[in-house]
C-alpha cells in the first residue's frame, strides 16, 4: 500500500543527489575547527541570515538550548509564549540545563504582543523578584499551525527590549517558510535579534542540522557551550554538506508545501464535524473533538488507509506538508480524508 506521510516535515528522506553530496564532503576536525565544510555552511547562513557569524549544531533544541545559555544568567527570567517549542517541547532543559525560570504568555496563534510582553517585565530594583533578560518568539510558530509572527509587532517588541536592556532570541527552525510565505526577506526578520537559531532538516530535507547564527562574540560562547552540552561534532562535513544542498536546493520551493497545504485545507474545510485552523504556510491543523470518535482512533484508522497524520493533544491533529510529498500524494490524502469523514 502507497503510505502518505504528513506527520511532520522531518520526516523526508536525504535523495540520492544528496547522498552523493554528503559522500563526496570535505571534512576535518570540527572541534579543532579543521571542517571547511562546517566553515562554508556556517558562513552560508550566516551571510543568508544577515549576521555576522553562525555555529552548526546538530539539532534545533540543542540550538536553542546554547542560545538561551548565552543570552541569561542561571535564575534569569525569560519571557515566551505558552506553546512555544522552547517552553512545550524541550524537556524542560530551559529549566534544568539553563537554570531558567520561564513567564508564559498565551499567545494568539502563537503572537504575543508588545503590550502583553511589557506588563511581564519584572522590575529591576526589588531583590525578591527575577531579573527579565531575555524575550523569544517563535516564527513560524509550530503548535499554532505554522502561523507567522508580524514584522511590525516584531520591530515594536525589539523597541521595548532595547529600552530595557532585555535580549530577543529567535527560534527560527521555520524562519525559511516565514519569509516564503510573507515575501519579507530573512534579513528583515532576524535583526531584531540578538541570536536567531534554524533548521536545515525541516522543510529544507537535511537528514541533521541547525545553525545558530549572531555576533562573532556570542557565537564564540556558543561554540564553549555546544562543547560543554556534549555537541562538539568531529568530521560533521558529511552532514553540513546535506544542509548547504538542502539550502541551495530547497529554499525556493517551500511556496510548493504551502500550496499543498492550502490544498489540504480546502478540502478538510467542508467536512462534517472538522473545525480547520487558518492554514498559513505548510502546516494544517484540525480539531475533531466535536467528532464521536477520539483523535487516536482516527489517526489509526488513516494510518490502516496509508494516511499518517499526527495528534497534538486536545483534541487536534496535524498534517504537514514537506519535500518528500508531491501533488498526487496530495491527491491521495485528501482523498483518504474525503471518504473517511464524509463516509
Ligand atoms: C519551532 C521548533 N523549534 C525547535 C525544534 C527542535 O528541533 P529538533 O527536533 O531538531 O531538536 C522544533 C522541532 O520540531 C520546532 O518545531
Amino acid at each position: 500500500m502507497k503510505i502518505v506521510d504528513l506527520r511532520s516535515d522531518t520526516v523526508t528522506r536525504p535523495s540520492q543527489a544528496m547522498r552523493e553530496v554528503i559522500a563526496n564532503a570535505e571534512v576535518g576536525d570540527d572541534v579543532f575547527g579543521d571542517d571547511p565544510t562546517v566553515i562554508k555552511l556556517q558562513e552560508m547562513i550566516a551571510e543568508l541570515l544577515g549576521k555576522p557569524a553562525g555555529i552548526f549544531f546538530p539539532s534545533g533544541t540543542m540550538s536553542n538550548q546554547v542560545g538561551l545559555r548565552c543570552l541569561t544568567d542561571r535564575g534569569d527570567e525569560v519571557i515566551i509564549e505558552a506553546n512555544a517549542h522552547i517552553f512545550r517541547y524541550e524537556a524542560a532543559s530551559g529549566a534544568a540545563i539553563n537554570g531558567l525560570q520561564f513567564n508564559t504568555i498565551e499567545g494568539n496563534r502563537g503572537v504575543i504582543t508588545v503590550g502583553q510582553i511589557e506588563r511581564r517585565i519584572r522590575p529591576t530594583n526589588d531583590e525578591h523578584q527575577p531579573l527579565t533578560t531575555l524575550v523569544c518568539l517563535e516564527n513560524t510558530h509550530n503548535r499554532a499551525g505554522g502561523a507567522l509572527f508580524p514584522l511590525d509587532e516584531i520591530e515594536r517588541i525589539r523597541e521595548l527590549c532595547l529600552k530595557h536592556g532585555i535580549k530577543t532570541y529567535l527560534d527560527g527552525a521555520r524562519l525559511w517558510n516565514a519569509s516564503a510565505a510573507s515575501g519579507i526577506p530573512l534579513n528583515e526578520y532576524t535583526k531584531h535579534f540578538d541570536l536567531v537559531s534554524v533548521c536545515l532538516s525541516k522543510g529544507l530535507g537535511a537528514p541533521i542540522g541547525s545553525v545558530l547564527v549572531g555576533d562573532e562574540k556570542t557565537i564564540v560562547l556558543a561554540r564553549r557551550y555546544r562543547k560543554a552540552y556534549g555537541g562538539g561534532m568531529r568530521q560533521v562535513g558529511i552532514i553540513a554538506a546535506a544542509g548547504m544542498y538542502a539550502v541551495e536546493h530547497n529554499l525556493h520551493r517551500l511556496k510548493d508545501d504551502h500550496a499543498r497545504a492550502k490544498k489540504i485545507a480546502g478540502t478538510l474545510k467542508d467536512l462534517p464535524g472538522i473545525k480547520l485552523h487558518p492554514v498559513e504556510t505548510n502546516i494544517v491543523i484540525f480539531d475533531v473533538s466535536g467528532l464521536d470518535v477520539t483523535p487516536e482512533k482516527i489517526e489509526d484508522d488513516l494510518r490502516e488507509r496509508g494516511l499518517l497524520i499526527v495528534g497534538m493533544g486536545g483534541g487536534l491533529l496535524r498534517a504537514v506538508c514537506h519535500l518528500d510529498v508531491d501533488d498526487s500524494d496530495i491527491d491521495l490524502a485528501c482523498g483518504i480524508f474525503e471518504d473517511y469523514f464524509k463516509g
